[in-house]
């Protein structure tokens, strides 16, 4: 089964990527095959999980979803990390900024991260730690 989890608030410093991290873990402990996703540019989900300077990073969530707006591959290899307690995790950081900046423009931009968590949700439980002030 599948199951998409997405810890929103509009309040910041509420614990939403503590809380993300901890489901997503405990769920894996339990025998879940589970993708978390950094959905804010500050990359504090990524960070917690002991990446710590996401901003060098070359690959996160916003290619992922420039993948998804070109019309292109997936590219799964180089941005999902497998980590040691047992989750797969896609990264972020400021690039997620930045283009959402650039797609100000963009027809159905808010189905973009749908499009994308539609294409790699089976079997899997997905936690999408979001920004503050984001749904
Ligand atoms: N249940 C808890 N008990 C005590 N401290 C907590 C708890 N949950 C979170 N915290 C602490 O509160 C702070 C904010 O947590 P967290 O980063 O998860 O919030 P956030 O809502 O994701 O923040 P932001 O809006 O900046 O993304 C952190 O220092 C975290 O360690
Ligand atoms: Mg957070």
């Amino acid at each position: 089964m599948c199951r998409v989890i997405a810890v929103s608030n509009q309040k910041g410093g509420v614990g939403k990527t503590v809380s993300c991290v901890n489901l997503g873990i405990g769920l894996a402990q339990e025998g879940k095959k589970v993708l978390l996703i950094d959905a804010d540019p500050q990359g504090s989900l990524t960070i917690s999980l002991g990446y710590e300077e996401p901003d060098e990073m070359e690959y996160s969530l916003a290619t992922l979803m420039m993948n998804i707006v070109n019309d292109e591959k997936l590219n799964i290899e180089k941005t999902i990390l497998h980590h040691k307690e047992g989750v797969d995790l896609i990264p972020a950081n400021i690039e997620l900024s930045a283009i959402e900046v650039s797609l100000v423009n963009t027809m159905s931009r808010e189905l973009i991260l749908r499009s994308m968590v539609d294409r790699l949700r089976h079997n899997k439980t997905v936690c999408i730690s979001c920004e503050k002030g984001k749904k």
